[in-house]
């Protein structure tokens, strides 16, 4: 047959990968309308944020510490670029000229030469405020009312990041008052990450990606294994609204503060991995553990959360209040696995059934489970229809199922 009947013959009728493309191109063209679109949060933001383990006793020394600690230890490398502070870096009033100011007790040379030295090492300096009059610690002015102003502000340190407190709000709407800093950062003339910090009150998943590029659909976590858990159960209600762009936020690590054990901790990020969350380090990592490191760097751990197709994973069969499965699917047809044992008592028998995370029937696939042994561990043979294994107490476990050669076209 020669090309130009071929040719003809397309003419005549669209192939169905043509019709697809067009499909696909509208989709596109939709989502990018409703977003915020800035080309920021492609995948969910890594970093580390001082607050978890800091709280107001921030200093210069501690943020310059922590960039040469993010860099020595490796995290810089795994992806970890955001350096965040958060609240209590500002002074607490406002210059005369109305203008946001550093505290020059703590940071006497200022964000920008901060900012700076983050950006000599690779990384990215963030801040903090809050849509209000004042910040939660009380210690610094709120945004409200400043919104264009603090805007301008933190562009002109090189700030790369905000995150947007909810605290000594007036009346008015969050809908209004987080929208507005949204667009104040569009018109600073610097890409900043919004971050938007508005604890899941007015449904904030449902317009925050319009506005923000992560928000928060939770209260505060804290280092305990029932506020960790409690966290991302909320987040799972919000699994559709995530997308590359913007991203639920169930609240920063814990990993490393010490409230939990290393199961437990393996399961907070294994759990914040396969929702897509964002992975900000709370801990300190100037004085980080072996251990506390071999959770943050698992770069197959990583690989899930930062898949290109950023496509949550969510709880998908529980089957009584111990045990559960959440899944998501990857890119390459590849799916993530979790089996989870909330219980204390004993270990148990976890099953992941195809249907359950939308695999086909027939489709054979390897299973890795990305923590056993604190090693990788592809499992022996090939599994069809189901898996299962045996979880501790309090703990998890992590695989990636891949369809096995010659039956990729199989998985759905
Ligand atoms: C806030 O705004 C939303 C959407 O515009 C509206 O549905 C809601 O009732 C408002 N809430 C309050 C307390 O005004
Ligand atoms: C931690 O969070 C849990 C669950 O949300 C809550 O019940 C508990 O009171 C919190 N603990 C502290 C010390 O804030």
């Amino acid at each position: 047959m020669s090309s130009s009947s071929g040719f003809q013959r397309r003419r005549r009728s669209p192939s169905p990968a043509a019709l697809l493309g067009v499909v696909l191109a509208v989709a596109v063209a939709v989502g990018a309308s409703t977003a915020r679109d800035d080309g920021l949060g492609r995948t969910p933001q890594m970093g580390w944020s001082s607050w978890n383990h800091f709280g107001c006793g921030i200093n210069e020394m501690v943020i310059r510490s922590t960039v040469d600690a993010l860099v020595s230890t490796g995290l810089a490398n795994a992806g970890y670029t955001y350096v965040n502070l958060d609240d209590c870096w500002a002074d607490n009033q406002r210059t005369e000229q109305g203008l946001m100011s550093v505290n020059p007790k703590t940071f006497p040379s200022g964000i920008k030469a901060l900012a700076d030295y983050a950006h000599s090492k690779g990384l990215k300096l963030g801040l903090y405020s809050s849509a209000g009059t004042r910040t939660c610690s009380d210690k610094m002015p709120g945004s409200l009312g400043h919104e264009d102003i603090d805007a301008k502000t933190f562009a002109s340190w090189d700030a790369d990041y905000l995150k947007y407190d909810n605290c000594y709000r007036d009346d008015s709407n969050e809908t209004v008052r987080f929208p507005k800093m949204s667009l104040a950062l569009s018109n600073a003339g610097r890409p900043i990450f919004y971050s938007i910090c508005e604890w899941g009150f007015m449904n904030v998943a449902t317009w925050g990606g319009q506005y923000g590029n992560s928000w928060r659909t939770t209260g505060d976590i804290n280092d305990t294994w029932a506020s960790m858990l409690s966290n991302i159960d909320t987040n799972d209600a919000y699994a559709g609204y995530a997308k590359p762009g913007g991203w639920n936020d169930p609240d920063m690590l814990e990993v490393g503060n010490g409230g939990m054990s290393y199961r437990e901790y393996v399961v907070h990020f294994s759990l914040w991995a396969i929702a897509k969350a964002p992975l900000i380090i709370g801990c300190d990592v100037s004085s980080i553990s072996k251990e506390t490191l071999s959770i943050l760097t698992n770069s197959e751990v990583i690989a899930i959360n930062q898949d290109p197709i950023g496509i949550q994973g969510k709880k998908v069969r529980k089957y009584d209040d111990e045990i559960e499965v959440w899944a998501g699917p990857l890119s390459q047809q590849r799916t993530a696995v979790l089996l989870l044992n909330r219980g204390a008592a004993g270990s148990r028998q976890v099953t992941a059934a195809w249907p359950d995370i939308v695999i086909g029937a027939g489709v054979a696939v390897e299973a890795r489970d990305v923590w056993e042994d604190r090693e990788h561990e592809t499992l022996p043979g090939k599994f069809t229809g189901s898996l299962t294994a045996e979880v501790a107490p309090h703990s998890c476990k992590l695989f990636v199922l891949t369809p096995v050669a010659g039956q990729a076209g199989g998985a759905s």
